[in-house]
C-alpha cells in the first residue's frame, strides 16, 4: 500500500523506477526541445480528462519559432494588462460575473456557503464587494476574513491593499500571531488566521466589531476553523445582522450547509483548463528521486513556457531537494536552460516568500517546491506542470500516550485532485502523479481527516472553558472529537494547574489564556516569575521561550557549526538559545554579530518581537520579578540559575520527559514500558554524550518528539536532579518514576 511504500522509502529500501543517473546522460536525444509525450518515461497517461470542465479545444504548438512569437505577444499582453486599470483586471475574475447575484444572496441569508475554483477571486474580491456595498457602515464595522495559514493571510492582505490602493496595515490589514498589521479605528478589512479570530472571542465574545465574517478555506478543516464554526453558530442566534460566508474550494459544501441549518450554497463556476493526468506504471519507492528526474525530463523535453510545481512534505525535504536539483543543474551547465528554484513553506522567512510570486525571467523555468500550502491557499500564476508524490505530513495525537506524532501519510483523493488542478489555471496543463492509477483508485482515502479528530485539544478545551462553554460534549462540533482526547486534555490542564479537581478553570488557567502562546509556555513563564523555589528567572525564560518559537529558522545552515562559533561547551539546547539571545542582545542586536555566528538576523528580530509581546503580557498580568519578591537576576550563581530554569520548564512540560533505561532513553508514561527514543543529532546533548563522551543524564526534558523512521527528541534540557521532578510536579512524579 501507499503507507508501506513510504516506510520502505524511509528505510532506504525503496526501489525507484526512475533512475536518477539518466539525467546525467548529456547526449541523449531525450533532451531535444521537442514536445514528446513518449519521452516522459515511466508514466502512463490518463486519457480521460477528469478535471476538464471545458469543452474547448486547446492546441499545443510545439514549434520553437511560434514559441518565440508567442513569448513576444505574451509580453505585450502582460504589458497591456498592467496598463489596464486595476479595476479592469478585477472584472476579469470569475466571481465578478456573479457579483450581483452573490450580493443578493448574502443580503437574504445570514449564512452562505461559497464554492468556487481556486483563483476565481473568492478571497480577494468578495471582501471588497462587502466593503463597497456598505457592510462596514463607513468604518463602524469591520469585515474579517480568516485563513488557515499565516502566509496566506499576509500575502492576500498585501494583494488586496494593492488593489484598493491603500497602504497595508491601514484600511486593509492582517493579523497573525505575534504580528498585527492593523490600525484600530481605521482598518475595515482584516485578513487573519483562524486562530487569531478565535482569540478575539476572549475579549469580545459576540465579535461585535464585525458585520461580516468570511471563513475562508473552510474545507481545510483546521482545528481553529472547526471551533470557530461552532462558536459562530452559537452567536449568530443573538446577532441576526452578522453575515457569515464560508468558502470552500472542494465539495464538502453540503456538510457546512447542513451545519448551518441548510443554508444555501452559491456555486461560482470557474474557468479551468484541462489537465492531463499521468501516473507511474509501477509503485514509486523513492519519490524524491522520481520527482527530480521528472523535473529534468519536463525541463528538457517540454516547451520552456510553463513553470513546475512540486508538492513535498516539509521544510527539510524541500531544502534537500533544492540542493540536489541545483547540483544536477550545475553539472548539466549550459546544456539546459536555466532553472529558478523557489521554495515555499510555512516557516520560510517572510522576505523569501515573495519570490514565488515573481515573474519567471526570460529563458528560464521556475520550479516551485512547496508544501501543501500551495494546494489551495496560494495561487501561483504560470504553473503548467504539477508533480505530485502524493504525500503529506499530518499531526496525529495518541491520547493514551499523550504524544503527538508528525507522520507522513498518503494524501486523500480530494487533495491530489486539488493539486492537479493547480496545473490548469493559465492554460492546459499536465500533472505527473508519482504513484499508480490503481493506487489512486483503490488506496487513497476520499477526504483528509479533520484536525479536530487527530490533535491534542488542551488549548482548545482551555479556551472553550474560559469562554464559559461548560458542556464540551454538547458543543456544536462539525465532527466531534474523541472522548478520550477530551478527557486527556482535561487531565493535562489539571496537571498544569489550569483546572481544579472539579474541572473548573482556575485563575492560573485564565492567565494562560491571555498569553499568545501555548499554555505550557505560559506555565513556564508563570513559574519562572513567581515560584518560591524556581522564580526570579523570568527574563531568561522569556528569552528561551521566544527562541523556541522560531527555532526552525534561527541557524544559517548547520546548527552544529553555528554553535561551535558561539560556545565551546554548553549543557543544554535551552542554555544555548539563552546564550545566543543574550550575546546578540549584548552586541546591541547587531546584524554583523549574526553574520559572524551564522545566525539569521531576520529571525532574531522576530524573536525579539515575540519576546517583547510575551514580556508585555507578563507585565500586564503582574508577573514580574518585582512582584514576586524574588529578585536577584543580577549575579545569580550559574548553577542556581540553571536549576531554576530547569524547574520552570519541568512545570510547563512535565510529560515531555525521557528516562535513561538500560543504556537508552524511554518516554515516561502510565502505559507500561515507554517508547524508546533517540536524542536528535542536532541537539547539543547528542554532541555532549556521543562526541564529548559526557555521562548520560538520567532524565531529559524535550520540547519536541518527532516520529519518523526513528523516534527523535529535539531541543533537550537535562534534569540533573530527579528530586526536582517530585518537588515541582508531585501529582504525577510520585507515582510515575520507577527504579529511582
Ligand atoms: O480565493 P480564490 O482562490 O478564489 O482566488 P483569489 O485568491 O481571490 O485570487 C484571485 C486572483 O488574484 C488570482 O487568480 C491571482 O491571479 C490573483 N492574486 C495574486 O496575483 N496575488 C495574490 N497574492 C493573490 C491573488
Ligand atoms: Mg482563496
Amino acid at each position: 500500500t501507499r503507507q508501506q511504500m513510504w516506510e520502505e522509502h524511509q528505510l532506504g529500501n525503496a526501489v525507484s523506477t526512475h533512475n536518477i543517473d539518466e539525467i546525467y546522460l548529456p547526449e541523449s536525444e531525450k533532451y531535444d526541445y521537442v514536445f514528446d509525450k513518449e519521452a516522459m518515461i515511466g508514466f502512463t497517461s490518463d486519457s480521460t480528462d477528469i478535471l476538464a470542465d471545458s469543452d474547448e479545444e486547446h492546441e499545443e504548438s510545439s514549434e520553437e519559432e511560434d514559441e518565440e512569437k508567442k513569448t513576444l505577444l505574451t509580453q505585450l499582453e502582460i504589458e497591456a494588462t498592467r496598463i489596464k486599470s486595476i479595476g479592469e483586471s478585477r472584472k476579469l475574475l470569475p466571481v465578478y460575473a456573479y457579483r450581483t447575484e452573490l450580493m443578493e444572496a448574502i443580503k437574504e441569508n445570514q449564512a452562505l456557503i461559497i464554492v468556487g475554483e481556486t483563483g476565481s477571486g473568492k478571497t480577494t474580491q468578495l471582501p471588497q464587494y462587502l466593503v463597497e456595498d456598505g457592510y462596514t457602515e463607513g468604518g463602524k464595522y469591520q469585515v474579517a476574513v480568516t485563513q488557515p495559514r499565516r502566509v496566506a493571510a499576509m500575502s492576500v492582505a498585501a494583494r488586496v491593499s494593492d488593489e484598493m490602493n491603500v497602504v497595508l496595515g491601514k484600511e486593509v490589514g492582517y493579523s497573525i500571531r505575534f504580528d498585527d498589521k492593523t490600525t484600530p479605528g481605521k482598518t475595515i478589512l482584516k485578513y487573519m488566521t483562524d486562530g487569531m479570530l478565535l482569540r478575539e472571542f476572549l475579549t469580545d465574545p459576540e465579535l461585535s466589531n464585525y458585520s461580516c465574517i468570511m471563513i475562508d478555506e473552510a474545507h481545510e478543516r483546521t482545528l481553529a476553523t472547526d471551533v470557530l464554526l461552532g462558536l459562530l453558530k452559537n452567536i449568530m442566534k443573538n446577532r441576526k445582522s452578522l453575515k457569515l460566508l464560508i468558502s470552500s474550494a472542494t465539495v464538502n459544501a453540503k456538510k457546512f450547509s447542513a451545519f448551518f441549518d441548510d443554508c444555501p450554497i452559491f456555486n461560482v463556476p470557474g474557468r479551468r483548463y484541462p489537465v492531463d493526468i499521468h501516473y507511474t506504471l509501477q509503485p514509486e519507492g523513492n519519490y524524491i528521486n522520481a520527482a527530480i528526474t521528472t523535473i529534468f525530463q519536463i525541463h528538457t523535453t517540454q516547451s520552456l513556457k510553463g513553470d513546475i510545481l512540486l508538492f513535498l512534505t516539509g521544510q527539510e525535504e524541500i531544502e534537500h531537494t533544492k540542493e540536489k536539483i541545483e547540483e544536477i543543474a550545475a553539472k548539466l551547465g549550459a546544456r539546459i536552460p536555466q532553472l529558478l528554484i523557489t521554495p515555499i513553506y510555512a516557516n520560510l522567512p517572510q522576505e523569501q516568500q515573495a519570490n514565488i510570486f515573481q515573474k519567471t525571467p526570460e529563458k528560464c523555468r521556475k520550479v516551485v517546491l512547496a508544501t501543501n500550502i500551495a494546494e489551495t491557499s496560494l495561487t501561483i500564476d504560470g504553473i503548467k506542470y504539477v508533480i505530485d508524490p502524493g504525500f503529506v505530513k499530518e499531526n496525529s495525537y495518541v491520547p493514551s500516550t499523550g504524544m503527538t506524532q508528525l507522520l507522513t501519510i498518503p494524501c486523500s483523493k480530494a487533495s491530489v485532485d486539488q493539486r492537479a488542478g493547480r496545473a490548469g489555471r493559465v492554460g492546459p496543463g499536465k500533472c505527473f502523479r508519482l504513484f499508480t492509477k490503481y493506487s489512486y483508485e483503490n488506496e487513497l482515502e476520499a477526504m483528509p481527516r479533520p484536525e479536530i479528530v487527530r490533535t491534542n485539544l488542551s488549548n482548545t478545551v482551555l479556551l472553550l472553558l474560559s469562554l464559559e462553554v461548560k458542556d464540551l460534549l454538547h458543543f456544536p462540533f462539525l465532527d466531534p472529537p474523541q472522548i478520550s482526547t477530551l478527557t486527556k486534555s482535561l487531565e493535562n490542564l489539571y496537571i498544569l494547574g489550569a483546572l481544579n479537581s472539579k474541572g473548573q478553570i482556575t485563575e492560573l488557567g485564565k492567565m494562560m489564556c491571555e498569553f499568545p502562546c501555548e499554555p505550557e509556555f505560559a506555565k513556564v513563564l508563570h513559574t519562572a516569575a513567581t515560584h518560591p523555589k524556581a522564580g526570579g528567572v523570568l527574563e531568561q525564560s522569556l528569552s528561551i521561550v521566544s527562541m523556541l518559537h522560531e527555532i526552525t529558522s534561527i541557524f544559517i545552515g548547520n546548527k552544529k557549526e553555528a554553535t561551535a562559533r558561539i560556545v565551546s561547551d554548553i549543557g543544554s539546547d535551552h542554555l544555548l538559545y539563552l546564550k545566543i539571545y543574550e550575546d546578540w542582545e549584548s552586541s546591541n542586536y547587531s546584524r554583523s554579530w549574526c553574520q559572524d555566528h551564522k545566525i539569521q538576523h531576520k529571525t532574531m528580530l522576530r524573536v525579539r518581537n515575540i519576546r517583547k509581546q510575551l514580556s508585555r503580557c507578563c507585565v500586564k498580568l503582574g508577573l514580574t520579578a518585582k512582584n514576586s519578591a524574588l529578585k536577584g537576576d543580577e549575579g545569580m550563581v550559574e548553577n542556581v540559575l540553571i536549576g531554576r530554569l530547569t524547574k520552570s520548564f519541568i512545570t510547563g512540560f512535565p510529560l515531555n520527559i525521557v528516562q535513561l533505561k538500560s543504556g537508552g532513553y524511554q518516554t515516561i508514561g502510565k502505559s507500561k514500558g515507554g517508547l524508546n527514543v533517540t536524542i536528535h543529532p542536532s541537539s547539543v546533548i547528542f554532541q555532549n554524550q556521543k562526541e564529548k563522551g559526557k555521562k548520560l543524564d538520567k532524565f531529559i526534558l524535550y520540547q519536541q518528539l518527532m516520529l519518523t523512521s526513528k523516534e527523535f527528541v529535539r531541543d533537550c534540557l537535562p534534569i540533573p536532579n530527579d528530586l526536582w521532578l517530585t518537588e515541582m510536579v508531585p501529582q504525577i512524579f510520585d507515582s510515575l518514576i520507577d527504579d529511582k
